[in-house]
């Protein structure tokens, strides 16, 4: 049985002070509530070991947002899987659109990013969509596969199995605009259909796909109700506990 997971994405926001204590808000806020989904944070590196201190990992999981296509050396400024998995961090984002976008990340890239992160237990939450001309030029459905194919398809079966993806329309991506529900389930199906062809349908069936953008506590239930969402990468929302917590409880 897929996992269903609410993921946090601070990207670059707080500080250690302010990130040390939403953290604690939030696994204080676990505490009161029996989940029906695991729940997972991803802060900036700066920020991953004192929250790893001040968290439950059994029940509120730390990530990393990337991590660095080497795994050590003269990479001034980088920061490797290892160093990520050394705090105590068990997933980590890799392909936000605003990597591709801003840091020129590209499938090369990222397929050495993800065998990096395997390679040292990380869980990937790998990032896939498209932007707005091309949900509206109908090439949408054509652009995910070939992000996935790429970057993924290089994976054994049982690598491509430790994956979580992340469905993220570039142009929901904190904007207010989310995707309907029904928008998200199209792709969610497509996507599941395009590993069932590659992989066979016991990964696909088993693998968990999270939507994100501009999901929010008013609008995750709906989401999440689909047949192939299994639950939300948050943005903004994720910068509040209470929030977040609505988000997590619309399951
Ligand atoms: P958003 O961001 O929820 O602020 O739209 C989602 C994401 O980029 O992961």
């Amino acid at each position: 049985m897929r996992k269903k997971i609410v993921a946090g994405n601070w990207k670059m926001n707080t500080t250690l002070q302010e990130g040390v204590g939403l953290a604690k808000d939030v696994n204080e806020a676990l505490k009161k509530v029996q989940p029906k989904c695991d729940v997972v944070i991803c802060v900036p590196f700066t920020h991953l070991a004192p929250v790893n201190d001040v968290i439950d990992q059994s029940k509120l999981g730390l990530g990393a947002e990337n991590c660095a296509d080497h795994d050590k050396g003269a990479y001034t400024g980088e920061v490797s899987a290892p160093m990520v998995a050394s705090t105590g961090a068990t997933y980590v984002i890799l392909g936000h659109s605003e990597r591709r976008q801003y840091y020129g990340e590209t499938s090369d890239t990222l397929k050495t990013k993800v065998n990096l992160a395997l390679q040292n237990n990380l869980t990937p939450i790998f990032c896939i969509g498209e932007v707005l001309e091309q949900r509206e030029n109908g090439t949408y459905l054509d652009v995910v596969k070939s992000q996935i194919e790429e970057a993924l398809f290089g994976l054994s079966a049982d690598d491509f199995s430790k994956l979580i993806l992340a469905y993220e329309p570039v142009w929901a991506i904190g904007t207010g605009k989310t995707a309907t529900d029904d928008q998200a389930q199209e792709m969610h199906a497509f996507i599941r259909d395009v590993i069932e062809k590659q992989y066979g349908k016991k990964v696909s069936e088993n693998i968990s796909i999270l939507y994100g953008g501009s999901c929010k506590p008013s609008n995750a239930a709906g989401l999440f109700a689909k047949p192939d969402v299994d639950g939300g990468l948050i943005g903004g929302a994720s910068l509040d506990a209470e929030s977040f917590m609505g988000i997590v409880n619309a399951f």
